[in-house]
């Protein structure tokens, strides 16, 4: 977690570079935020808990101006959020100084003996903070080679960026299991955790590998690799807007974002269809032999994308017949799974940076599966470490509490079931063609739900007032009410369940009583009239009940307080729909209970910690 962001130029505006990226990579921790610049031939730091804003208003003043400086947005892991325990951190006569994200895993080891050896007091309960006294300990004048020597005593994931009193020059960044990127300016240089961070200076990246170490002057950026070989990197052109990041006059990111749907789902699916209709792969090759070769497919993912990889699992295992486990990415890792070269592991994710899937995935590489991932951002960690990318167009999504990548990657876990099952065989041309056209028309039918906007505001200020809310389905309708559940508690608070309607009776109906909120999915025509008996069974305990069904299926009326109705399709694509609304409920329940939405308390966008 945390995001970083370095600049060395000839201008004064590194606070102001710092302070514009900082703001852009909020979406990796804003429990505190802080700026170190180097100010002659010393370091001068401020920082502040709480969010940007309130670092803002301590650094505004004109002397505080440099040409060189690092900064620090921060999601805590080691020590509470307070202004002590912000980064940037420095050594104890304050002439190395060093911005973090990440854990050091030997940090008390590390801490114990820099206490005992060196007598070094420590200030903050970081594990960060070790690293400014080890760099500290070792520099005589040579910052790039007392990093390589600190890092050899460091166990953990970091991307860390360095400053020192002694070095007007100069700025070390080096990258161990945590994003990186370095910015390419003209007579100005840039690291960061993130692209959108550097955007509206360059857009001329370098991509910084796995234990990469970066050297960087105003005019030059060296790239060393682990035996400190200087690595030739290709530029990386960035060709998205940064605008894109931008709220485009909506209240929140998670709303803009919402109604970005329709526009990601057209993009991810027309980018991978051709004329004729058949699906584009773009570099992956996976033959019918390749597929018939697999006796397993492992989805595994993290939060919202797991829900997406439970959809994906129906829709493989019905469309090409093969047996798919889905499992959450920590649990996967350590359980030592049956995986060997005859699996296809399937990694979803955002970011493409979540710790927990990528270690997932390198776990499944040692076993020898075949590593596909499904991933919104371009040359991401996860992207990078796979043997094939599925990219989903969903654009830069800001919000903590995931939407359009939920949605765009169901439609990439659909056109890569429908690809397997078409090419094996499974499926006939009929079937493909039909599904096809189901997917080509969901952009214009989730715009309908999202024209009913008012009407799902009205319902979440009649029950924003439920401090307990379940969520039931059948089929993918139980997977979509585990993304519904996650939506309303991250952003509102609320306590919220979700639980397969038919596993209700075997314990959790005892929780259901007068007035309880109940969300029904009752979306697949097959299962609508068990459906229907789960519903009334909680009715009859006196739950209100929010039904969720396609139009026309009008029998679900008279067993719910409200219900929102999704356009007619077939069962199969009614996760793409049917979220839209749980989506919308939980924003509005989140704005009248007061809640910070786009950036809920103890989340980030992205997890790079286990
Ligand atoms: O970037 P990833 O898709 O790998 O992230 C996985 C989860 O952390 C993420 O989906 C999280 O659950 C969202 N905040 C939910 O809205």
């Amino acid at each position: 977690m945390c995001g970083i962001v370095g600049y060395i130029g000839t201008d004064n505006n590194a606070k102001e570079v710092i302070i514009e990226g900082l703001k852009r990579l909020e979406y990796r921790g804003y429990d505190s935020a802080g700026i170190a610049l180097h100010k002659g031939s010393v370091i001068e730091t401020r920082k502040h808990v709480g969010e940007i804003s309130n670092l803002e208003k301590i650094i505004g003043d004109k002397d505080f101006e440099s040409t060189l400086g690092i900064g620090h947005t921060r999601w805590a892991t080691h020590g509470a959020p307070s202004d002590v325990n912000s980064h940037p951190h420095s050594n104890m006569d304050n002439t190395v100084t060093v911005v973090h994200n990440g854990i050091i895993e030997n940090y008390v080891e590390l801490r114990e003996w820099l206490t005992s050896e060196y007598g070094i007091k420590f200030k903050s309960d970081t594990d960060t903070e070790v690293i400014a006294h080890l760099i500290g300990i070792y520099y005589d004048g040579d910052l790039h080679k007392a990093v390589n020597r600190a890092v050899e005593d460091m166990r953990g994931a970091y991307a860390i960026g360095v400053i020192a009193a002694d070095e007007p020059d100069k700025m070390v960044a080096v990258r161990k299991d945590a994003p990186l990127v370095a910015g390419i300016g003209e007579g100005c240089n840039f690291i960061a955790s993130d692209i959108p961070a550097l955007l509206k200076y360059v857009r001329k990246i370098y991509l910084i590998e796995n234990n990469e170490t970066v050297v960087l002057t105003k005019d030059k950026i060296t790239i060393y690799d682990e035996k400190q070989k200087v690595v030739k990197r290709e530029v990386f052109h960035v060709t998205w807007d940064a605008d894109a990041a931008e709220k485009g006059g909506y209240d929140h990111f998670m709303m803009k974002e919402i109604h970005e749907q329709p526009h990601g789902l057209s993009e991810t699916l027309n980018r991978r269809l051709n004329d004729d209709n058949t699906i584009k792969l773009d570099g992956i090759s996976m033959t019918k032999e390749d597929i018939e070769g697999f006796n397993k497919v492992y989805i595994v993912a993290c939060g919202t994308a797991y829900h997406a990889g439970l959809v994906g699992k129906a829709a493989i295992e019905k469309m090409a017949k093969i047996p798919v486990e889905v499992d959450i990415a920590s649990e996967f890792r350590y359980r030592d799974p049956f995986v060997d070269d005859k699996t296809l592991f399937i990694a979803i994710s955002q970011s493409g940076e979540t710790l927990d899937t990528l270690a997932a995935l390198r776990e499944a590489k040692k076993k020898g599966a075949r590593i596909f991932s499904v991933v919104n951002v371009v040359g991401s960690s996860i992207a990078r470490e796979s043997d094939d990318v599925f990219y989903t167009w969903a654009g830069p999504e800001i919000a903590v509490a995931s939407t359009k990548a939920y949605t765009t990657q169901l439609m990439c876990m659909y056109l890569i079931a429908l690809y397997m099952g078409h090419t094996k065989g499974v499926i006939d041309k009929e079937y493909y063609d039909m599904f096809i056209g189901e997917l080509k028309a969901i952009p214009d039918k989730l715009q309908l739900i999202l024209d009913k906007q008012d009407e799902i505001e009205a319902i979440a200020k009649k029950y924003k007032r439920k401090d307990d809310v379940f969520y039931i389905g059948r089929g993918v309708d139980s997977g979509v009410s585990y993304e519904g559940s996650l939506k309303l508690k991250e952003i509102s608070y609320i306590n919220s369940f979700a639980i397969a309607a038919g596993e209700l009776k075997h314990g959790t109906i005892a929780l259901i009583e007068d007035g309880t909120l109940v969300f029904a999915l009752a979306t697949q025509n097959f299962l609508f009239e068990k459906m229907i008996s789960n519903i009334q069974e909680i009715k009859a305990r006196g739950a209100n009940v929010i039904g969720i069904a396609k139009e026309g299926n009008t029998d679900i009326e008279t067993q719910s307080s409200e219900v929102i109705y999704i356009p007619d399709c077939i069962d199969e694509v009614t996760p793409l729909l049917s979220v839209v609304p749980l989506q919308i409920y939980a924003y509005y329940v989140a704005k009248f209970r007061g809640c910070n939405i786009d950036k809920p308390k103890n989340l980030a966008k992205s997890v790079t910690v286990e």
